[in-house]
């Protein structure tokens, strides 16, 4: 596990990490992981722009989560594999692995130091988990692992925040501290206190969660996502043989970003 990143923590969290019972951990695991899934339960996944943009088999979906995204996709029918570092998320898609119609390999693992046996004629990283990869040398190890692992003119599929959702952000934003009530998986409620910090300069957004599970054990996670531009991935991705092909616009229902305006972009790997 990565090491905790101390600077990421926002007063009162800091106060909060500082207790003795309380553990830092990822926020995609443990409570946080059940957490995420309370969150998204009621999100409706709207995949119309993957259907139009007719992307090639077989299809690998990066950050793959609890299977969502997949399960729909091999309903299609098309041959879909995943790659997801939360053993939780994993769990949670074998669970319900037996309702798909044809199987699909999910690959436990980092994707930047997978080692793929194969090669793909898509990748996608839909529903805005590219925020989660925040800075330009993170994303050029993307693009570089996307040219290695693509087939020749295979394409790659991202959605991103629109800059409309991004300044929507920076305005509410700016430091802000409230609590959510939700239920965990045994449907016991719990209270999660959540610090949101936007930063203007690269668009970046902190966030802190803090849960106590018992009167001596409480979990504290952070992240920092950065709000990328179509503009900053199309030059990021170019020297690495990516070029953006087509666009369709977005919007997500339901869930902690309900109403939020998106874009979905697809990029083709250039055969030279
Ligand atoms: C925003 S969630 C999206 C989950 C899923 N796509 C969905 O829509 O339900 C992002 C997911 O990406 C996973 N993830 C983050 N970085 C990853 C990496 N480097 N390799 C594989 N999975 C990663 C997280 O564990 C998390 O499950």
């Amino acid at each position: 596990m990565a090491a905790f990143d101390q600077d990421l923590l926002i007063p009162p969290f800091n106060k909060l990490g500082q207790l003795s019972g309380s553990s830092h951990i990822p926020y995609y695991t443990g409570i946080f992981d059940e957490y995420e899934y309370y969150l998204i339960k009621d999100e409706v996944v709207n995949l119309d722009w993957l259907k139009q943009a007719n992307l090639s088999e077989p299809m690998l979906e990066v950050g793959s989560g609890e299977g969502r995204i997949l399960s729909e996709l091999a309903q299609m029918n098309l041959a879909c594999f995943g790659i997801e570092t939360s053993k939780e998320a994993i769990r949670r898609f074998k669970q319900k692995q037996h309702l798909a119609e044809r199987e699909i390999i999910v690959y436990e693992g980092d994707f930047f130091d997978f080692k793929f046996d194969r090669k793909f004629g898509s990748v996608i990283i839909p529903n805005l988990t590219i925020h989660l990869f925040n800075d330009v040398p993170t994303l050029e190890q993307l693009a570089k692992k996307l040219s290695s692992i693509l087939l020749p003119s295979g394409k790659f599929a991202v959605s991103i925040f629109c800059p409309e959702s991004i300044q929507k952000m920076s305005v509410n934003y700016k430091g802000q501290t409230f609590v959510v009530p939700f239920n965990d998986d045994l449907g016991k409620e719990r209270i999660m206190w959540t610090g949101l910090k936007f930063e203007d300069q690269h668009r970046t957004m902190i966030q802190n969660w803090y849960t106590q599970v018992s009167p001596s054990e409480g979990f504290l996670s952070a992240d920092k996502q950065r709000f990328w531009l179509e503009e900053e991935l199309q030059v990021i991705f170019k020297p690495f043989g990516l070029e953006l092909t087509h666009k369709y616009d977005g919007a997500i229902t339901g869930g902690g970003a309900d109403g939020f305006v998106t874009n979905h972009l697809i990029f083709t790997l250039s055969n030279n």
